[in-house]
């Protein structure tokens, strides 16, 4: 749409996603109101969302501090920093209808510019200044860069990467600098633990105490939210962070949920702390919550929303029918996950098409929880399982051509296939599959850029070369696989999606992924060796913010004496601090590790390398944090990856600490037909055991 926005279609827009308008006038004016900073009264700071070429939402909270209280607040945005130039005002409420949060539309913006924003009440007390951008017109084929992101856990971590962002960024020249953060999911984490609980510690980490439920719930040694205002606290505590507030208040921010805004394992509306739960009414004060803290264009399904968010009334009843996709169609459960929208679409100039979706509301229950599953576990092999296995249990009755086997040999023993006569796995359900592949097919940008919050590329390691004077048999003749939870547990829906592209001829497809807790970067293709290898896209997984990954996991998990903790946990010499030999098996397999731990000669161990371990993968580092910046251009995709120190603590140096190294990666456009190819160059600092 090139055509700009009408005032009568702002007002319906507003009033879809339940939020106040401001219009944009093409005269600016100087301010009018008294807007005196008192930060201390919106202590959650300002943020701004989901910016397209005419309009941005707006954001801060407002709520009572000591005796002095608002009923509406005043919204100013200028084209200057100093608010000699208004272009729009309004007024918008604030209540605790909504945790005293405040969204606003600003509407009719013009492409491509640079604005600033601020909030104030009726005593004249204003809120920081916020700054935001609009999207570029869709005929603007300058360049385009973002950062995206995922997975901050403030309990146990710090926000280091957000402020080696702004550092960062304030050193760009302006035209350079980044048009908008992407979130894929873990803005807050929903399990807390309260210090007390582990007076130990967690990992490396202290355990900070950040928030008390009013109303959670506790299983083992942790505590779950399970009303609206557990979750509110969640996000009320997060948003202290000064570092995540100045970033919100840098750029505009397009996010979008992943597992823990809801509930660790939970799948559309149900929740599992051991077993399957229904949680519907967990679900919808989730989303109630994100709703109210998060400036995004999104809505209740098949209608609106209208300020406050409307609840719908849900019982939590288990899930008895489903459809071929896996999803429960029970009316509370579809009340519940429809209560909000999450997927969607955005545009960013002539070389990004953005699309968003939802990888938790409409899965089908994921092998990881099923009881049928568990038969399959590998004993004694940390984190993983295996791909032979998942590839039959995830494709059910659809496997091999509808041609299940009857049986699955494990450890030697045939076992029967417990979902012989099940339909395939999941990911989005069938309505969001259908609009997914429709906006894929007729997207225009230069790059076609998937933001799924969790990722594709298999991370695998060749536990069948594992010598046989090891303590360990693995089940299995094939390859281990980290993880089932993601895609590579949703592997028949992921290769009818690369079937799709293949067949469509889409070109320049690239996903842009979290939740790994590691930095990947690769090509996608639909089957790995021994069986072909065929690119037909790239994917891009940042490092967590700060949550904990598989390689701390492990330094801390696996005892010494685990005859599998070199596959994981490299130790150097002389008491050295261990590294992740876990990069190394992926990248290289289990020989090359063990190799290592021998020799400690690294160039010894990549004499025994397996090249058909991970053809797709260009880099992989488990134990990585901070954050990765996309620029989109007409001829490359370019993607670099800042990793940061392991952020136990915020840094004390102003720039958010050091960096431990950067890595570049680019992408050449490519046209139908060919296959997508990708470089890697390290940019600074050295690399952690990846080869
Ligand atoms: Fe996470």
């Amino acid at each position: 749409m090139s055509r700009p926005i009408t005032r009568r279609e702002a007002i319906a827009t507003a009033a879809a996603l339940g939020v106040s308008l401001a219009w944009a006038s093409r005269t600016p004016r100087g301010s009018q109101t008294s807007w005196q900073q008192r930060a201390e009264y919106y202590p959650q700071g300002v943020a701004s969302g989901d910016p397209t070429s005419d309009g941005v939402i707006l954001w801060t909270r407002r709520p009572p501090v000591g005796d002095s209280s608002a009923s509406s607040l005043a919204v100013e945005i200028s084209d200057d920093a100093q608010f000699h130039r208004i272009v729009s005002k309004t007024r918008a409420p604030v209540s605790p209808n909504t945790d005293w949060t405040c969204r606003v539309l600003v509407a009719g913006l013009l492409p491509g510019r640079e604005y600033w924003y601020r909030f104030s009440d009726e005593h004249g007390f204003g809120s920081r200044i916020g700054r935001t951008l609009t999207a570029p017109a869709r005929t603007d084929a300058r360049p385009a860069r973002f950062a995206f992101v995922s997975c901050q856990n403030m309990q146990l971590g710090a926000c280091n990467a957000y402020r080696r962002m702004i550092v960062d960024d304030e050193r760009r020249n302006p035209a350079e600098r980044l048009g908008f953060v992407l979130h894929l999911g873990d803005f807050v984490y929903e399990i807390v633990w309260y210090p007390e609980d582990r007076p130990q510690g967690y990992y490396s980490r202290r355990i900070r105490d950040i928030v008390r439920y009013a109303s959670g719930e506790k299983h083992a040694d942790f505590h779950v939210p399970t009303t609206v205002d557990d979750y509110r606290s969640l996000y009320r505590a997060y948003l202290l962070d000064p570092d995540l507030q100045d970033a919100r208040a840098r750029w505009p921010f397009v996010c979008m949920q992943d597992n823990h805004e809801f509930s660790w394992k939970g799948w559309q509306s149900q929740e599992n702390f051991g077993d399957t739960q229904p949680a519907q009414t967990r679900k919808v004060a989730a989303n109630q919550a994100w709703f109210e803290y998060q400036p995004a264009r999104v809505a209740r399904v098949g209608g609106k929303v209208t300020a406050p968010f409307r609840a719908p009334p849900v019982s939590n009843a288990p899930l008895g029918r489903f459809d071929a996709h896996g999803l429960g169609i029970d009316p509370d459960n579809l009340a519940a996950i429809d209560s909000l929208q999450f997927y969607r679409s955005m545009h960013w100039g002539a070389n990004i098409d953005l699309i968003l979706t939802d990888n938790r509301s409409y899965r089908s229950e994921p092998l990881t929880t099923r009881p049928e599953a568990l038969a399959f576990q590998p004993n004694g092999f940390p984190a993983v399982v295996s791909e032979d296995v998942t590839e039959i249990l995830d494709a059910g009755k659809e496997f091999n051509g509808r041609n299940p086997p009857a049986t699955i040999t494990f450890n030697g023993e045939a076992r029967p296939n417990p979902r012989r006569d099940a339909p395939p796995l999941s990911m989005l359900g069938a309505r969001q599959k259908k609009w997914f592949l429709e906006q894929l097919r007729s997207a225009k940008a230069t790059w076609k850029l998937w933001g799924n919050s969790v990722a594709m590329l298999d991370w695998r390691i060749d536990f069948q070369n594992l010598p046989t004077d090891l303590d360990a048999r693995w089940p299995t003749s094939g390859y281990g696989l980290l993880g089932d939870d993601d895609w590579s547990g949703y592997r028949h829906e992921r290769a009818e999606i690369f079937r799709f592209v293949r067949e469509q001829g889409i070109t320049g497809f690239a996903t842009v992924c979290g939740d790994r807790h590691s930095f990947l970067a690769g090509l996608l293709s639909p089957t790995l060796p021994p069986k072909r290898f065929e690119p037909i896209g790239v994917e891009f997984v940042t490092g967590s913010i700060s949550a904990p990954g598989i390689a701390e996991a492990m330094e801390y998990n696996l005892p010494p004496t685990h005859p599998l903790r070199s596959l994981y946990v490299y130790q150097p010499p002389d008491n050295a601090r261990p590294q992740a030999a876990i990069n190394l098996s992926i990248l290289r397999g289990v020989r090359a590790s063990l190799e290592l731990q021998r020799t400690h000669d690294l160039q010894q161990a990549l004499t025994l390398s397996n090249k058909d371990v991970a053809p797709q993968l260009s880099f992989a580092d488990v134990g990585g944090h901070g954050f990765a910046v996309v620029t989109a251009a007409p001829a490359a995709l370019d993607v670099e990856f800042v990793c940061i120190p392991r952020p136990i603590e915020r840094a004390t140096q102003a720039d958010g600490g050091p960096v431990s190294y950067r890595v570049a990666f680019r992408v050449p456009r490519w046209s139908k037909g060919e296959a997508p190819q990708m470089t890697r160059s390290v940019v600074e600092g050295e690399l952690p055991l990846v080869p």
